[in-house]
């Protein structure tokens, strides 16, 4: 089979066989992630790939555990959880309850960077606020429930909490491992769930999502947002990746409030 029909061959498996939606992505970087499996197993192409993956529910897991970018952090860019703040502050003045959904939240660490917040901000009620966390990968969410976290050469744990004014409140440390303590495990209910093919949510006033886009074809970045567009309030907030953009068919469903961290209100 020529590498383009043997390359498509594969995909359309996934797609249709394990149920990741591989047509949203781009291509060079399913094929990025294909080739870290294909080294693993030692295929020598596309073709020798799909005779190994076929039929065989151990590597269509490994594989998707390579499709699943998970790279993420406690209030990462710092900049846009201070528009952040913002927005929780005003819709703790505004509401009784409020909703807050981390949508490909990976493995908890933005959902609980928001709990964090909202508890540790003297003009936030966290009492009225319940955070959602979702994502597809299985993994990172039974990390998430558990909500431990390690510092390795790379990740200073310490460094990136150091965004609240004291996060010993809400961690309890050991050495370089930290754990959520239950009073902000209890604040987040993670499950699963697909934004390319789950149904809406309802009620949210404010959608964090995050770097997700950034791996998503253009044609699919419109449903994945109508999905979180309709699963807003009016009038509730959008925050996106500070790389990532509203494709223009959907600019008119939301107003801009920070263009350059990303913070949209539905209109
Ligand atoms: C780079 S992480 C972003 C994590 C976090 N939002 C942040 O910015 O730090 C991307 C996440 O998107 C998740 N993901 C990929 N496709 C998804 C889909 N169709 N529905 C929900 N989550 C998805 C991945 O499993 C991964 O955890």
């Amino acid at each position: 089979m020529s590498g383009d029909a043997a390359y498509e061959r594969v995909t359309a498996y996934v797609e249709d066989e394990i149920g990741f939606a591989t047509s949203h992505y781009n291509d060079s970087y399913l094929q990025r992630r294909l080739a870290s499996r294909m080294r693993r197993t030692g295929a020598a192409d596309y073709d020798e790939y799909f005779e190994i993956l076929a039929g065989n529910e151990e590597e269509a897991q490994a594989l998707l555990d390579a499709f699943s970018i998970n790279v993420t952090g406690f209030f990462r860019n710092p900049d846009v959880w201070e528009g952040i703040r913002g927005v929780l502050r005003d819709l703790s003045a505004e509401n009784e309850h409020v909703y807050v959904w981390s949508a490909a939240c990976a493995d908890g660490r933005e959902p609980y960077s928001l709990a964090m917040l909202a508890m540790d901000d003297p003009r936030v009620d966290a009492e009225k606020f319940h955070f959602y966390g979702t994502d597809i990968n299985d993994e990172s969410l039974a990390t998430a429930q558990y909500g431990e976290y390690s510092s390795s050469r790379t990740v200073d744990i310490e460094e990136q909490l150091s965004f609240l004014s004291n996060f010993h409140a809400y961690v309890e440390r050991d050495e370089d491992s930290f754990r959520m303590r239950e009073g902000v495990r209890r604040k987040v209910t993670f499950a699963k769930h697909d934004l390319i093919n789950d149904d809406p949510k309802s009620g949210f006033d404010l959608v964090v999502c995050r770097n997700l886009f950034i791996y998503i074809d253009n044609e699919y970045k419109q449903p994945i947002l109508r999905t979180i567009a309709d699963s807003l309030k009016p009038s509730g907030y959008l925050v996106i990746g500070k790389a990532e953009t509203i494709p223009p068919q959907l600019k008119s469903a939301f107003e801009v409030l920070d263009g350059r961290l990303r913070i949209y209100r539905r209109d």
